[in-house]
C-alpha cells in the first residue's frame, strides 16, 4: 500500500515526529512510504507550481497519507499551514477525498487537542477517511510500551485504510456569511490617553469587510492609533524549530531580518493590541502564524503581561470555537487581557459600528485600570505544563526561561507550600480517628466557606 507522509516539520529529516515514521517503516516495510518535506520546503512548493503538483500526484495514487507534524504554537507551523492553504488555492482536495489519514504529532502535550481538532477540520474539509490521531510526547518512542501503543495505532490505521471501513466526518463544512459591511463615521473622540494602541492586521483586501471593520475601529480614537500591515514587516522566514534562542533569546534570523526589532520597538512597546485577521480554512491566515511562530524567540515567558488585547476578525469564527480556544489560550498565557472579539457575523452594519465603538471604548477604560481577567482551565493549566517542562526536562535549552520563570515567582509548586503540608500531615491523621472524622464531616460545609465568610463580615 503507498502511504503518503506529508512531513511537516520546518526541520524536515532532522524532525522529531519524522523519526516516529521511520521506526514505523522499519517495522513495516511492506508498505510503500512515500515522504514529502511539504514544511521545509515550502518556498519551493509555493514558487514552483511543477513540485507542488508532484506532491499532489503522489497523494494521487496513495491509500493512506500520515500528517506528521510537530504542535506550533496550539496548531501546525506556518509553513504546514501555508502547504494547507495551497491545497485549497490550489483546487487540489480532489486528490484527498476518500484517503484514509492518520495524524501524527510530537509536542509536549501544550494545546495539542487544538491541532489536531484543527487538522480534523482540515481533513474533513478535504473530503478525507479521517481515522484518528496520534499525540505522542517528543521521547515516548525511546519508551518500550509507548513504541508498543505507537505501533497498535499505526496497524490498526493501516489496516482500516486497507479494509476500507466507514468513517465519518466530525466537523460539517463551514458555511461563510454574505454580510458586506457599510460602515458610518464614528464620532472619532476616544482619548487613548497617551497610550499607545497598536492595529496588526494580516494583508490588504481593499473593499473586504476587515478591511472597513480596521478603518472603522481606528477612526473611533481621536488619534494615535498605529495600523500595521505583517505583510509590511520584514520577516524573511517562518520558525525553523532550532530552538537556539532558548538559552539566551537570540533567534537564528537575528541580523537578517526586522521580525525582532518589529516586536520589540513595535509589539512590546504598545499598551493596546488589536489583531486583525480574516478566516483562513479553519484558522487565520498562515501570515498570522508567521507572526506567533516567529515570536517564539522569547520562548515560554509571557511578553504582553498587563496589556490589553483585542481581536478583530473576518468570518465564521462562530463555526469554529477550537480557533476561539485558540485565541483565548493566546491571551492568557501571555499574561494579557482579552478585551473582546469583534467579528462580522452580525445582523447588520449599525451593530457592527457600534461593537467596534464599544471595544475601542473598552480597551482604553480596562487599560486605565490596569484589569486583567483571571486566568481559567487554560490559561492556569497551560502554566503548569511549562512550569513543569521548563523546571525539568526541558531546563538546559530553554535556560532563558527558567532564569526568567525563578525571577517573576513561576515556580510555584504546592511541594513547596509548608504551611498546607503541614496542615495536610495533622488532618490526615486526625481523620483516622473515628471520633474526629465525624466532626470533621459534620463541619465540613461551614469550615469550607469560613475564610470567604470572614472577608465578606469584615467588610
Ligand atoms: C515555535 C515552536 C512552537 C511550539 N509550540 C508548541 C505547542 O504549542 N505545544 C507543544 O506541546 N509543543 C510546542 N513546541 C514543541 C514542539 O512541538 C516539539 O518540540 C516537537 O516534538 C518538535 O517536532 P519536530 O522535531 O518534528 O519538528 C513548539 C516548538 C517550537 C519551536
Amino acid at each position: 500500500m503507498i502511504v503518503v507522509v506529508l512531513n511537516g516539520s520546518p526541520k524536515g529529516d532532522r524532525s522529531v515526529t519524522l523519526q516516529y515514521v521511520r521506526y514505523l517503516q522499519k517495522i513495516h516495510p511492506e508498505h510503500d512510504y512515500r515522504i514529502f518535506p511539504v514544511a521545509r520546503q515550502i518556498g519551493k512548493l509555493e514558487r514552483d507550481q511543477r513540485a507542488f503538483d508532484a506532491v499532489m500526484d503522489q497523494v494521487a495514487d496513495a491509500a493512506a497519507v500520515i500528517w506528521s507534524f510537530p504542535l506550533y504554537y496550539c496548531l501546525v507551523c506556518s509553513q504546514y499551514k501555508r502547504f494547507i492553504e495551497l491545497i485549497f488555492a490550489n483546487g487540489r482536495r480532489d486528490v484527498f477525498r476518500g484517503k484514509y489519514a492518520l495524524a501524527l504529532s510530537t509536542s509536549i502535550h501544550f494545546f495539542d487537542h487544538t491541532a489536531h481538532n484543527y487538522l480534523q477540520g482540515i481533513c474533513d474539509d478535504l473530503g478525507m477517511n479521517y481515522f484518528g490521531h496520534y499525540s505522542a510526547e517528543m521521547y515516548d518512542l525511546v519508551r518500550t510500551g509507548e513504541r508498543e501503543r505507537f505501533l497498535k495505532c499505526c496497524e490498526n490505521f493501516l489496516a482500516a485504510a486497507a479494509a476500507g471501513i466507514p468513517t465519518a466526518p466530525r466537523y460539517p463544512p463551514l458555511r461563510p456569511g454574505s454580510f458586506v459591511y457599510e460602515p458610518t463615521s464614528p464620532r472619532g473622540d476616544i482619548d487613548p490617553e497617551g497610550r499607545k494602541v497598536l492595529l496588526l492586521y494580516d494583508e490588504e483586501r481593499p473593499g473586504a469587510n476587515l478591511q472597513k471593520m480596521i478603518h472603522a475601529f481606528a477612526a473611533n480614537f481621536s488619534g494615535g492609533v498605529e495600523v500595521i500591515a505583517l505583510t509590511d514587516v520584514d520577516i524573511k522566514g517562518g520558525c525553523l524549530g532550532c530552538c537556539r534562542c532558548g538559552l539566551d533569546n537570540v533567534c537564528q534570523y537575528e541580523g537578517q531580518d526586522g521580525y525582532r526589532e518589529f516586536y520589540d520597538e513595535k509589539v512590546k512597546k504598545a499598551d493596546i493590541i488589536i489583531m486583525a485577521g480574516e478566516i483562513r480554512d479553519r484558522y487565520l491566515s498562515s501570515r498570522w502564524k508567521l507572526f506567533f511562530d516567529r515570536s517564539f524567540f522569547n520562548t515560554h515567558a509571557p511578553t504582553l503581561k498587563g496589556k490589553q488585547l483585542a481581536w478583530i476578525i473576518s468570518g465564521p469564527l462562530g463555526q469554529l470555537p477550537n480557533l476561539m480556544e485558540i485565541l483565548s489560550a493566546y491571551g492568557q498565557l501571555q499574561q494579557a487581557n482579552t478585551v473582546g472579539i469583534v467579528t462580522d457575523e452580525v445582523a447588520d452594519s449599525p451593530q457592527l459600528d457600534a461593537l467596534l465603538g464599544e471595544l475601542a471604548r473598552r480597551s482604553v477604560r480596562l487599560a486605565r485600570q490596569g484589569y486583567v481577567a483571571p486566568g481559567d482551565y487554560l490559561g492556569v493549566g497551560g502554566m503548569k505544563i511549562f512550569r513543569d517542562e521548563v523546571w525539568g526536562r526541558l531546563r538546559f535549552v530553554f535556560q532563558a526561561d527558567h532564569r526568567h520563570y525563578k525571577r517573576h515567582g513561576f515556580y510555584d509548586f504546592p511541594q513547596k507550600d509548608f504551611k498546607t503540608r503541614g496542615v495536610n500531615l495533622l488532618m490526615c491523621t486526625m481523620t483516622k480517628f473515628p471520633p474526629f472524622r465525624k466532626r470533621f464531616l459534620e463541619a465540613l460545609e461551614k469550615e469550607m466557606v469560613r475564610p470567604l465568610k470572614k472577608v465578606v463580615a469584615d467588610k
